[in-house]
């Protein structure tokens, strides 16, 4: 039980410290939170372990339009048409620009 409760209180503080990130200059909080369900799979920064195609040094157009791809079912996907989905076109335009200047 103790192991239990410093585990959550290891996640509390790694989703506080993540909350609390400063933006980048002209970046969002909320494009900072978009791109955390993506790292998951495309990997810290988009360096992307195994058979995820690695996102960094990609321009915010091709991510943007490859999204929008995804959505509208145009484009060979597993997950990614199911994902891009979710995303309005903003929240698309957001997510794309934090990646392509942030992810490096
Ligand atoms: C569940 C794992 C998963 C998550 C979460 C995920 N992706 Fe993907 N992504 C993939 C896979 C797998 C592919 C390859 C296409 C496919 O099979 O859907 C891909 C492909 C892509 C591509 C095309 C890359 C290329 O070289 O063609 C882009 C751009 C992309 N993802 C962006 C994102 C963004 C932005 C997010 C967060 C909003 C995200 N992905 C979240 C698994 C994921």
């Amino acid at each position: 039980m103790p192991r239990l409760l410093a585990t959550m209180a290891a996640c509390a503080i790694a989703v506080i410290s993540v909350l609390h990130a400063a933006p980048a200059p002209g970046q969002t909080a909320s494009a900072q939170l978009l791109t955390l369900s993506c790292s998951g799979c495309h990997g810290a920064n988009g360096r992307s372990p195994g058979q995820m195609p690695p996102l960094y040094g990609r321009s915010a157009e091709m991510i943007a339009q490859a999204l929008r791809e995804f959505r509208a079912d145009q484009r060979a996907a597993t997950v990614m048409n199911r994902i891009a989905k979710g995303y309005t076109d903003a929240e698309i335009d957001a997510v794309a620009r934090e990646i392509a200047t942030t992810w490096r």
